[in-house]
C-alpha cells in the first residue's frame, strides 16, 4: 500500500471493503454498479487537514491496461487541486506499476472532460446512450440529461 503527499494531499491505499461509499456515490448514483467492481478494484483515498475529502477506484482489466472507474472530491472541497492531485498520484502509481493505458467513462458534457484532458486522457468511443440503458432514473447535470458516454483513454508513453 502507497503513501505519498502531492501538494495538500496525502494519499493513501485503503481495502476496498474500506471504500468511502458516500464519497464514491458522487461519482455514480448507483450504489449496487460501486459494490459490484469494488472488490476487484483498487481504492485510493485523499486526506487534507486530516480529513478525508477525496478517493478513486481503479479496476485492472487486461495486461497493462487499467479503468478509473470513479474519481471524486467532497463537494466543499472541489476546486482547490485535490481532484488534479489525485488523479496525477493514481496515474503516476499505475506508471509505476507498469501500466500502458488507463481508460475512464465519462458524460459528453461538463467540467470532467476537461480534467481528465488537462492529464492526457483523448476521446476514443462514445457509448450511445449507455446512460439511458444502463441506470434507472435520469441522471441530469447543469440542466442536462446525460445520454451517452464518452470513453476517454490515456496512453504511457
Ligand atoms: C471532477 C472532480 C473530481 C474534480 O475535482 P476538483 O478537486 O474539484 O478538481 P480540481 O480542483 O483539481 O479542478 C481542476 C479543474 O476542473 C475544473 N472544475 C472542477 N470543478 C468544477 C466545477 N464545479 N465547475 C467548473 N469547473 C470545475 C476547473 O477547470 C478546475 O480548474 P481551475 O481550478 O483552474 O478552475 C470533482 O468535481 C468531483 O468530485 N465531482 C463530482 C464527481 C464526479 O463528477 N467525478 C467524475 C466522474 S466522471
Amino acid at each position: 500500500m502507497g503513501r505519498q503527499d502531492d501538494a495538500a494531499l496525502s494519499v493513501r491505499e485503503v481495502p476496498a471493503d474500506e471504500a468511502p461509499m458516500a464519497l464514491l456515490m458522487l461519482a455514480d448514483p448507483s450504489e449496487e454498479k460501486i459494490r459490484a467492481y469494488l472488490p476487484g478494484s483498487r481504492c485510493f483515498v485523499g486526506s487534507s487537514d486530516g480529513s478525508d475529502v477525496a478517493a478513486c477506484v481503479v479496476l485492472p482489466r487486461d495486461a497493462g491496461t487499467y479503468e478509473l472507474m470513479s474519481i471524486s472530491v467532497r463537494p466543499d472541497r472541489q476546486q482547490r487541486g485535490h481532484g488534479t492531485a489525485l488523479l496525477k498520484w493514481v496515474l503516476a502509481f499505475f506508471g509505476r506499476l507498469g501500466a500502458r493505458r488507463m481508460e475512464v467513462g465519462t458524460g459528453t458534457f461538463g467540467h470532467q472532460l476537461a480534467f481528465y484532458q488537462r492529464q492526457g486522457f483523448r476521446v476514443a468511443r462514445i457509448d450511445r446512450d449507455f446512460f439511458v440503458d444502463n441506470y434507472p432514473e435520469p441522471i441530469f447535470e447543469d440542466g442536462i440529461r446525460h445520454l451517452d458516454m464518452l470513453r476517454l483513454v490515456r496512453e504511457y508513453a
